[in-house]
């Protein structure tokens, strides 16, 4: 494999970073041997109204209860602003960058203090209350990060969908966290092309007849339907509002957000995160693990609709009183050099973005990287899928020229900060790799039994124990928590990933093992696409898995059974993509469609998933043990008509 290539960390960073070799080693085997003591010494960077009484009180037997910090009392939002206003309320908190180059906005943590306790007495005045769900589905502008942390403000449970989802699914996560207020915006940008966002809206609740209130920030000035007695707009709403408002107290066990992710069955699930252990957690690895010092510019170019921005945009860098810059806009817009546009007219110190985004760039040459200077930079990070070698080997090289560690961060929704990543000034980088867990974070290797093994080994990865920020439960569904994640290898938190353990003891992630499908770092689950796949009246049946994808990383890839009398054709090929974009959003749009006669399946009628794998992924030469195929024909047929050669 890949890892004779090292590159051992800087002599510099050696020195200045946060955490080396030696001090990694030490905190790593506390924070296993006695995690009580590693995690109240360290719990303290978050204030406390109340402390803890119990630091920890996990059982991943039986019912599965994670609790942390019980007992202790805090609010998110205090953390995230009140207790700044006096060392750096006049410094910078959120910069702001629109899609339009000549767009941006600065907030310092008075000014975003003052705007976030305003809108929280909105939320009031519209009678939300603790505890309350409130959906919020923004594009990447100020107001999204000022309606999470009003919520967190007054105790209410923000559920933000991510504004490139459907109406359906919008209502689908409205309906099941039973959310009675929504707050959108008029359109969002992207790429210069508008999102109907408030259309979208006003499409969901119609399926929604619970909501009763809608709030509309007004961005782009576009033409909005305005329900009367329902919608308000944001800037009217806040014209009055007073700018304080006193935060909630809060256990360390109460919920802070849901945020639905998919899985590999059913409709997606709302993971629920809750206040102490989140914020302690996220706060810590930021600070850790892209060795923040105090006046670094840090840029998270992830959505905030995803888990990435939440934990790493908003929360994790207010609470350490960072500046954290919050991008509208995508990497190609005006042109491809746009992300190190945006580095060298902010000054950007730490970068952090996904695969997919630099094997687009890397696609597009040098000349967009080296037309700008990017002296700024320090570390570079990435996270949401594997890093192919080539594509870490361009960052370094090219973005980063050479002087900039590259911080390859693994984790999930499910995790709520980074469990497996290397920390810069402590561990040598290997292309591709993960590298090694983060305090008080216990990986382990099990192959199919269940059985752990040791020393250099591939199988699936599982986590023996919990850590601060783990999901607690999935939102009303406290059996399928446990299900999904503890039932298939007793005791074990089950990532649903593969991995590889080198003789270094380093971790390769090689991607999911069950039916989610991972395009551009967003997660797909196949029987979503599949669902959407047969509410259409040509589809009779449809499977759909992941194939290979340059940039993608996973592209996705559908068979499809038509109903009999429809005729396969061009024109409903396309349509069917269309449907699916309609469903579900842009990022569920198969990249092929194959048109099957018959799927290929097991005597007792179990779709063989594996064989359709192979064929997407033009792996036909072995396709394994088909002995158990009912018709070995539906097999050759699939392969002769197969999409990618
Ligand atoms: O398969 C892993 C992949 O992304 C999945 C989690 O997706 P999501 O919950 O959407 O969260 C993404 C952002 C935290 C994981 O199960 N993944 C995430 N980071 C990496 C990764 N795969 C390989 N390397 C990574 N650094």
């Amino acid at each position: 494999m890949a890892d004779t290539n090292v590159f051992p960390v800087p002599e510099s960073w050696k020195k200045s970073a946060w955490i080396n070799k030696e001090t990694y080693h030490e905190m790593y085997e506390r924070s296993i041997k006695d995690p009580e003591g590693f995690w109240s010494e360290h719990a303290k960077r978050i204030d406390w109204f109340e402390p803890w009484k119990t630091v920890k009180d996990s059982d991943f037997q039986g019912d599965i209860r994670i609790r942390w910090f019980e007992g202790g009392k805090l609010n998110a939002c205090y953390n995230c602003l009140d207790r700044h206003l006096d060392k750096r309320g006049d410094q910078v908190a959120i910069i702001w960058e629109g899609d339009d180059p000549s767009v941006d906005k600065t907030f310092t943590y008075r000014q975003l203090y003052e705007e976030v306790c305003r809108f929280a007495n909105v939320l009031k005045a519209q009678g939300v209350k603790k505890g309350d769900r409130v959906t919020i589905y923004l594009p990447m502008i100020p107001e999204l990060a000022i309606a999470m942390l009003a919520c967190a403000r007054i105790g209410a449970i923000h559920s933000v969908v991510f504004g490139g989802f459907s109406p359906d699914s919008l209502a689908d996560r409205i309906q099941d966290c039973d959310a009675r207020i929504v707050i959108t915006s008029d359109e969002g940008l992207r790429g210069g092309r508008k999102i109907p966002l408030k259309a979208n809206t006003d499409e969901a609740l119609d399926k929604c007849p619970e909501v009763d209130r809608v709030i509309v920030v007004r961005h782009t000035g576009g033409d909005v339907n305005m329900v009367a007695g329902r919608d308000l707009y944001w800037h009217e709403l806040m014209k009055d509002a007073p700018a304080e408002c006193p935060p909630e107290t809060m256990d360390a066990e109460d919920p802070l957000f849901i945020l639905y992710t998919s899985g590999s069955t059913g409709k997606p699930k709302g993971v629920l995160h809750t206040t102490g252990g989140y914020m302690v957690y996220t706060s810590l690895t930021h600070q850790y693990v892209f060795d923040y010092k105090e006046g670094d510019i840090y840029w998270c170019t992830a959505d905030i609709g995803w888990i990435t921005g939440h934990s790493y945009i908003v929360y994790g860098p207010l609470a350490n009183g960072a500046r954290s810059l919050m991008f509208e806009g995508v990497p190609n817009y005006p042109d491809f050099s746009r992300f190190w546009q945006v580095v060298d007219k902010h000054q950007v110190n730490i970068f952090y973005t996904a695969p997919t985004a630099i094997r687009a760039l890397m696609r597009q040459g040098d000349e967009p990287v080296r037309k700008t200077s990017r002296k700024s930079l320090k570390l570079l990070g990435t996270v949401g899928e594997p890093i192919n070698p080539e594509a870490w080997l361009w960052y370094y090289n090219v973005v980063g020229e050479k002087r900039c560690p590259i911080v390859d961060t693994w984790w999930q929704t499910e995790t709520g900060g980074i469990l497996i990543t290397p920390l810069p000034g402590a561990t040598d980088l290997k292309p591709g790799s993960a590298t090694r867990p983060f305090f008080g974070v216990q990986p382990a290797i099990i192959n199919q039994e269940g059985q752990i093994l040791e020393g250099a080994c591939s199988g699936y990865l599982v986590m023996l124990d919990s850590w601060p920020a783990m999901m607690r439960t999935v939102y009303g569904d406290h059996e399928r928590f446990k299900t999904t994640y503890f039932v298939q290898y007793p005791g074990k938190y089950f990532t649903g990933d593969g991995a590889r353990r080198d003789e270094d003891g380093y971790y390769w992630i090689t991607g999911r093992v069950d039916d989610v499908i991972n395009v551009s770092g967003h997660r797909l689950g196949t029987a979503e696409v599949e669902s959407a796949l047969v509410a259409h009246e040509a589809v009779a049946e449809a499977a759909v898995v992941g194939c290979p994808h340059d940039i993608k990383g996973q592209g996705i890839y559908a068979y499809v059974t038509l109903v009999s009398g429809v005729e396969p054709s061009e024109e409903l090929r396309k349509s069917l993509a269309e449907w699916v974009r309609k469903q579900i959003g842009p990022i569920a749009t198969p990249d092929y469609i194959q048109w099957a006669p018959a799927l290929p399946k097991t005597r007792s009628g179990k779709i063989m998933r594996r064989i359709l794998r192979k064929v997407a992924a033009n792996e036909v030469s072995d396709l394994g043990d088909t002995s158990t195929l009912a018709e070995p024909e539906v097999v050759e047929h699939l392969i002769r008509n197969r999409m990618v050669r």
